[in-house]
């Protein structure tokens, strides 16, 4: 792999000793995946922030390093807010430990945004090349505004952002970025024929890694961070495309690979659906936009909330719309930022969690021990209020 001088210089140590660590991850993986060199980022986003994914052994890594970060870098969600997180049941020891890891982050010049929606922090443009970890995020970076990353592991976004570059190969080449699957999607007029969560549910399971072309839908921006976050989730779809909708569609070079299709019936859709009792309801998986923070205060207004429920948003959103936030808590939720349904362990107490998501109807079974029932958002603020 094509390394620059002052690449090699990095490499050979003469930075310090996390700048060539750092590099090194860079390297090896070039090497595994045949990149011919490195290609400069705009920007990384840092997965593996929670202290409960990461765990002592992730913080002893983070506190032993020694460098900032040269491009904008942001942190995927934390385990709890930063503030107030006594208020969704966060132990003292837990918090302790999660502070250590912020401390740790901070320390290497990380900023303070703790979201799986960096998209809303305008950090990535079309065309850019950037470094980001957690999945939906990737999927939306390169899907629908038609940035380039591949599927960052923690550690290697951050030696993406300590480097500033990282290896060149996968969907940053433009000649593995398109599709190789058809999904077409059956038309339907009832309640769920337009859930685009259980889509991309349904879509990530029958696709697996492919690059899928989705047809016979019109999703709106929201509607599609909620189908590609579904598509990594229940597979592993790191970019997906939809006819005349996301960017790279309307390329003249753009073209699907293979005459491979699949349908998704709306039997199958409704079939995940179901009416089971729950404790708790969780929406903002990812996390919610102003338009989502809207809707749900409107859904709100004028009830009250008789189990828990948590809307789960970045700290950049939630200050931002002060309106519908306060609108939502008066009727007894939570707005809660910084952290999310997964990465926290606030929801691990509940025996079943409702959640809008497809992507939190994947994960909520592993990893918070608990059963998970999926529903539109009107059936979420209904079962919270019922
Ligand atoms: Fe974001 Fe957490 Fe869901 S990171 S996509 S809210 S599982």
């Amino acid at each position: 792999m094509y390394l620059d001088s002052e690449d090699e210089k990095v490499l050979n140590g003469e930075y310090g000793q996390t700048r060539q660590k750092m590099m090194e991850i860079l390297v090896a993986l070039g090497k595994v995946f045949g990149a011919e060199d490195l290609v400069p980022v705009s920007s990384a986003q840092v997965s593996g922030a929670s202290y409960k994914t990461i765990g002592e052994w992730g913080l002893e890594w983070l506190n032993n390093l020694d460098a900032r970060v040269v491009v904008p870098s942001v942190l995927n969600p934390i385990g709890m807010p930063r503030e107030n997180w006594r208020d969704i049941g966060i132990s003292v020891e837990f918090a302790e430990k999660q502070n250590a890891v912020i401390k740790a982050y901070k320390r290497l010049g990380i900023k303070m945004e703790c979201t799986c929606t960096p998209y809303y922090l305008n950090i990535t443009n079309y065309g850019d090349h950037v470094a980001w970890s957690e999945s939906s995020a990737v999927s939306y970076a390169n899907s629908v505004i038609g940035a380039r990353t591949n599927r960052e592991g923690g550690p290697s976004a951050l030696a993406a952002a300590m480097i500033g570059k990282t290896p060149n190969y996968g969907l940053h080449l433009f000649k593995n970025r398109m599709p190789e699957i058809t999904v077409e999607v059956e038309k339907g007029d009832g309640e769920y024929s337009s859930h685009y969560g259980a889509i991309g549910y349904l879509a990530g399971k029958a696709v697996g890694n492919k690059i899928p072309l989705v047809t016979n839908i019109r999703p709106s921006r929201d509607q599609l961070k909620a189908l590609g976050a579904a598509m990594a989730a229940s597979g592993a779809v790191a970019l997906y495309h939809v006819g005349g909708i996301t960017p790279e569609t309307k390329l003249p070079a753009f073209s699907v690979k293979g005459s491979e299709k699949i349908v998704i019936e709306q039997s199958e859709i409704k079939e995940l659906f179901s009416d089971i009792d729950v404790d708790a309801v969780a929406i903002g998986c990812p996390h919610c936009s102003p338009d989502e923070l809207a809707k749900v205060a409107s859904l709100l207004e004028g009830r009250k909330t008789s189990k828990t429920f948590y809307v789960f948003v970045s700290k950049g959103v939630k200050s931002s719309n002060p309106e519908y936030v306060s609108k939502i808590e008066k009727s007894g939720a939570k707005v809660v930022e910084d952290t999310c349904i997964v990465v926290s362990p606030a929801m691990d107490k509940f025996e079943t969690v409702m959640v809008d998501s497809g992507k939190a109807f994947a994960y909520v079974p592993n990893m918070c021990g608990c059963n998970v029932r999926i529903g539109t958002l009107e059936e979420c603020v209904r079962e919270a209020t019922s």
